[in-house]
């Protein structure tokens, strides 16, 4: 039942927001999508791609509040503030609907840049919301190619891409995206 009551939210929250609501059911289907090929849970494939990005419109002060509630407070430093939503979006799945998988949590709260060492389900929702079909950006088309073949290589090149994008843009990119990609470049190598 859980799955409906996230789905009724997501229409409510995203009501005035058709460009936001048309990503999360892109993500939605990208990642059911990855998840037949990959043989990864479904529902929880689903649940991770519909909340994902369920704070999206909060206030950073709703933002911060929600955080430390279930993060040390370092979390706010680590982080850049674009990127409290995906923290926050996973507080909120806990909190409104009991979800305690810490899998389905953790690939919430890593969406926007990745960890190392994902889980094949963080994997997939992350990759889902680089390459949904609504994305505009060319450098996303190569990443979608290789997302049915290779999850780990599809990590690399969508977190390589967004962190020359962020450089290019003089944006703050935490240290663990650099951690994150230098991982997946490893895995790359020892992989062939
Ligand atoms: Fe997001
Ligand atoms: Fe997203």
């Amino acid at each position: 039942m859980t799955l409906w009551r996230i789905k009724a939210d997501v229409e409510a929250t995203f009501a005035g927001d058709s460009e936001r609501k048309a990503h999360v059911y892109g993500v939605l289907a990208t990642a059911l999508q990855l998840a037949r090929i990959h043989k990864i849970d479904k529902r929880k494939a689903a649940m991770a791609a519909l909340l994902h990005d369920m704070t999206k419109h909060c206030s950073q002060e709703v933002h911060k509040r929600m955080i430390v509630r279930h993060y040390k407070e370092e979390v706010l430093n680590e982080y850049a503030p674009p990127l409290y939503h995906a923290f926050s979006a996973a507080v909120f799945a806990y909190e409104r609907y009991g979800i305690d998988d810490q899998d389905l949590l953790r690939s919430i709260e890593s969406h926007t840049i990745g960890r190392e060492a994902m889980t094949p389900l963080e994997k997939i929702v992350f990759i889902s919301d680089y390459i949904e079909p609504n994305r505009p950006y060319e450098a996303c088309k190569r990443v979608r190619k290789i997302a049915f073949e290779n999850l780990d290589k599809a990590v690399y090149q969508a977190m390589d891409n967004s962190i020359r994008l962020f450089e290019e843009e003089g944006g703050f990119i935490p240290d663990a995206a650099y951690k994150a990609r230098e991982y997946y470049q490893e895995r790359g190598k020892a992989n062939g």
